[in-house]
């Protein structure tokens, strides 16, 4: 079972707190990292913390961008080796977020094959998809090939709500990726914090705004520093799920403060 709070490693190699990030983030009790081929040293960041710490109980997910089946199985392979692991709990088709995309990966010798290949071989135990747009997001949904499937969410971004639903209709597990809005809308958060303001929209309120969602499986914050991971851990383990009027009036103050 899955922590409903995880980790969004893409960002965290570039900081000089990296290791210290995900080790906070393990000592903290969350057992979800995710991760890519395609995040610049993210895996091998993971890769040496894990091997420096016997028996860290974690499920990993990573993500391929190709889409044929030779492609994914070699992508498999590679994030295997640099990971220091013998399976990887999740492996998803990274950003399909074109109907070209979709048909690609979909067709025969494409990548889903390839993952169904690894996952025969007892390489990876799940297979997922990561997804930027939304009517292509009903269609991976709905096609019951996927264990789960990544969709930004957050009070930024509430388009996806029917998706959580829908998912949760399939079975399909939901990661939810820029849960607190990305990293330029925090920046300008923390310094408005840091100049005194008060109201709603904050990463914390944002985080729990996810977390309300009890269609969500995983809520994956980005994060560089420990600080943030004990910041988002309070959230979530002194977690008050969110009111329907707070949650209108949150994503009211983030429509009206859309900045990136
Ligand atoms: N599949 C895809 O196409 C895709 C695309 C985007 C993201 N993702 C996944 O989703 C994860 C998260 O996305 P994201 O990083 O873009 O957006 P995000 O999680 O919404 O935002 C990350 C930013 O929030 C800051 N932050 C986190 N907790 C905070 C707190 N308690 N207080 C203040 N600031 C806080 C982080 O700061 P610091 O970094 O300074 O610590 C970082 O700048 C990624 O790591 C990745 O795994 C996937």
């Amino acid at each position: 079972m899955v922590t409903e709070l995880g980790l969004g490693a893409m960002d965290t190699p570039h900081s000089p707190e990296a290791a210290a990030t995900i080790e906070a983030a393990l000592g903290a009790g969350i057992n979800f990292i995710d991760t890519a081929r395609e995040y610049e040293g993210s895996e091998f960041l993971l890769g040496q913390v894990l091997r420096a710490r016997a028996n860290a109980d974690v499920y990993l997910a990573s993500k391929t961008f190709r889409h044929t089946a030779d492609g994914a199985q070699r992508d498999v392979d590679r994030s295997l080796s640099i990971l220091g692991v013998e399976r990887i709990a999740l492996y998803q088709l990274h950003d399909i977020s074109t109907p070209e995309a979709w048909a690609e990966v979909m067709a025969p010798d494409g990548a889903l094959e390839g993952l169904q290949i690894a996952q025969y071989r007892g390489l990876i135990d799940h297979i997922g998809v990561s997804t930027h747009n939304t009517a292509l997001a009903r269609e991976i949904i709905m096609s019951d090939a996927f264990s789960s499937v990544m969709l930004e969410y957050s009070a930024f971004f509430t388009e996806t709500a029917p998706l959580i639903d829908l998912a949760v209709e399939h079975d399909v597990g939901v990661i939810v990726m820029r849960p607190v809005g990305g990293s330029g809308r925090t920046s300008n958060m923390r310094r408005r914090l840091s100049e005194g303001y008060d109201g709603l929209l904050t990463p914390s309120n944002l985080l729990r705004y996810v977390l309300s969602n009890p269609g969500v499986t995983v809520a994956i914050p980005g994060a560089r520093y420990p600080s943030r991971i004990a910041e988002n851990v309070a959230t979530a383990t002194s977690l008050e799920p969110m009111d329907e009027a707070t949650k209108r009036a949150l994503a009211a103050e983030a429509a009206a403060h859309f900045y990136d």
